[in-house]
């Protein structure tokens, strides 16, 4: 049974709401999470990319600077989950080697790297024999290649099992539960209500239930924040000893214009991601996927065909319209939103912790937060 009542309660116990829930129990803050399966869902799925330099779209620069202190973010947050639990945090800070395959791959990475040096970022291009020379198993046919030393990755899985030790520790109320909906007295949140009909009361609610933030009950229409699933579909590869380590950076691959990356574990893993595809709530593996994520590894990495297919999975990225997370106040006095992390829910988890936690202990959104505001949405009334 629930206790009735916490200072916080926070909807959903992926990696954002089990960090957040994380960085205020240690702050004394009373938190209860709310989840029937909880790390099991977009958590579980992702390849765990630590990707603001290789992952940077023309024009996003308030994203960018996120994105960035996201990373920045994570070897402490690593030590510290590492020191609390004796557990791994998953953090493994390889570099990431870009590469293409043919000469309009090669034009369209040169483009982007030209991009991300007028931003100031740390990249260094190469040619195909040097980028060989960083990963001796790439296909010959590599022509290009980019070497970004700060985009690193983590274990998403060991990071969930971690943080629930963690928040566990910490004092944290896990309760496995569906929430129906979050209570709104007047024009404030007051907790949330399981199904079934127990109700926690709390101060202040948070949702951080990625793809699903916009179908919880009990949120006046006119707030719910514009996040939707967008469909993923991952490969985990085991590499036999022979081979390993197959590669040592995380590898992403622009191949006759198709992107695909390529994700390797210190233990072995190689995850090969993703697919992007609008099909609502829909987690089924299509044969297409697997088909057009294998045919774009073997490209750049042949020796994929000697590997062991262990897993093929589908997730849902939390998107929204300016692919940019909702952090912050919702509208109504108690609510705040953590969501909307789209393909950065594990390099954002330890800065949208550190954000959520000191806008609930003062009161005050952080600076770095302010450009992800829900209000970014909400269209002006028109002047009469
Ligand atoms: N960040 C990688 C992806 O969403 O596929």
């Amino acid at each position: 049974m629930a206790d009735t009542s916490a200072d916080v309660v926070i909807v959903g116990g992926g990696l954002i709401g089990l960090a957040t829930a994380w960085r205020l129990a240690r702050d004394g803050v009373r938190v209860v999470v709310a989840d029937p399966t909880p790390g099991e869902q977009t958590s579980s799925v992702a390849a765990g990319m630590l990707a603001p330099v290789t992952e940077v779209e023309y024009g996003e620069d308030d994203l960018l600077a996120l994105n960035l202190a996201g990373v920045a973010a994570w070897p402490a947050f690593a030590a510290d989950l590492e020191h609390a639990t004796g557990l791994p945090s998953g953090l493994y800070a390889s570099g990431t080697l870009s590469v293409a395959y043919d000469a309009d791959d090669a034009a369209a990475i040169r483009r982007l790297a030209e991009y991300q040096r007028r931003l100031g970022l740390d990249v260094v291009e190469l040619t195909g024999r040097e980028a060989r020379k960083r990963e001796p198993l790439l296909a010959v046919g590599v022509s290009a290649g980019m070497w970004v030393p700060n985009d690193h990755s983590v274990d998403n899985r060991r990071a969930v099992t971690a943080l629930l030790a963690a928040t566990e520790a910490a004092g944290v109320q896990l309760v496995r539960r569906t929430v129906a909906r979050v209570v709104v007295d007047g024009q404030r949140a007051s907790g949330i209500e399981l199904a079934g009909g127990e109700v926690i009361r709390a101060e202040t609610v948070v949702v951080a239930a990625g793809p699903w933030s916009a179908q919880i009950d009990g949120i006046p229409d006119e707030l719910r924040p514009p996040v939707r699933p967008l469909k993923g579909e991952i490969l985990r590869l085991r590499v036999p000893e022979a081979y390993r380590p197959a590669l040592q950076h995380t590898v992403r691959a622009t191949a006759r214009g198709f992107a695909v990356y390529l994700v390797p574990r210190p233990d072995g893993e190689l995850v090969v991601g993703a697919t992007s595809t609008e099909l609502g709530y829909d987690t089924r593996v299509l044969a297409g996927g697997v088909f057009s994520l294998l045919r774009d590894a073997r490209m750049v990495l042949p020796i994929t065909d000697e590997l062991e297919l262990v897993e093929a999975v589908a997730g849902l990225r939390p998107t929204t319209p300016d692919n940019a997370p909702i952090l912050g106040p919702a509208g109504i006095d108690g609510l705040l939103w953590a969501t909307g992390h789209y393909r950065n829910g594990v390099l954002l988890s330890p800065i949208t912790a550190g954000l959520i936690a000191q806008t609930v202990l003062t009161g005050t959104v952080p600076d770095l937060a302010k450009p992800f505001l829900a209000e970014r949405f909400r269209t002006a009334p028109r002047a009469s």
